[in-house]
């Protein structure tokens, strides 16, 4: 039955935050979109929940994904002048989201990074554990130019419960992007918490998709009609369009 007293969905969207640093779409070098449509598809469905620029980021990862501007800037390419073709109004780039392994200090070596926006570098850790040189690859991320930014603090679930691992990742000069997903419980109830957390103690910089697929797209349209999520757009500051627009 129809019930009068609930209140109307807040007519809300990711407008705000503008611009997408995370995300799966160039067809087929990763786990995210497996062909030009699909990619097409996705990007598409980000134009209509508000988004006005992504900054796309394959994985970097030698031993599952041993991706290089030569497979990823190609695909931006097609994805590009599909979009242009179909009139979508957003804006596409590529990046990386790179995974701190001794590839990766290979490439910081070489200052070969690919980066979001003024040196701006996504990177990532192993869900079992951090890199027993974390504190190193940022500090040396930042001799050499970088500003690193962590994806997904919160599914690092090592660290749940000890606040003061991401504070100091704050102090070493990485900012933290928090999936958008994990608000929803979309991953599991304790990355749900731990980001909750995150965002309670104000250590979030800024939210992300990490976008892989159509499950993840339409879960991200439900969030939207999450009252929390809502008023959390509404009111904390997130630096996605202050820094990347
Ligand atoms: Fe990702």
């Amino acid at each position: 039955m129809f019930n009068i007293f609930k209140k109307p969905t807040p007519d809300i969207d990711f407008s705000s935050l503008e611009v997408d640093i995370h995300s799966h779409l160039i067809p087929g070098i990763d786990d995210g979109a497996p062909d030009l449509e699909i990619a097409l598809g996705l990007v598409r469905k980000m134009a209509d929940m508000g988004y006005k620029k992504l900054i796309t980021t394959p994985h970097v990862y030698q031993e599952y994904y041993p991706n290089e501007p030569d497979t990823i800037l190609p695909g931006l390419e097609a994805l590009k002048a599909a979009v242009a073709a179909e009139n979508i109004p957003i804006e596409l780039h590529a990046a990386a989201e790179y995974f701190m392994d001794e590839h990766f200090e290979e490439l910081l070596e070489k200052k070969a990074l690919l980066t979001l926006k003024d040196n701006y570098v996504l990177v990532e850790m192993s869900f079992f554990g951090a890199p027993p040189d974390l504190e190193n690859y940022l500090f040396q991320m930042q001799i050499k130019g970088y500003k690193p930014i962590l994806a997904h603090p919160e599914r690092y679930l090592y660290y749940k419960g000890n606040i003061e691992k991401y504070q100091r990742i704050k102090e070493l000069g990485c900012l933290l992007q928090l999936n958008i997903l994990s608000l929803t419980g979309y991953y599991d109830r304790a990355v749900q918490q731990n980001a909750r957390e995150l965002i309670k103690e104000g250590l979030i910089d800024l939210l992300g998709t990490d976008l892989h697929h159509d499950i993840h797209a339409d879960k991200l349209a439900l969030a939207l009609k999450d009252r929390k999520i809502a008023k959390l757009l509404e009111e904390y500051e997130f630096r996605n369009k202050e820094l990347f627009a």
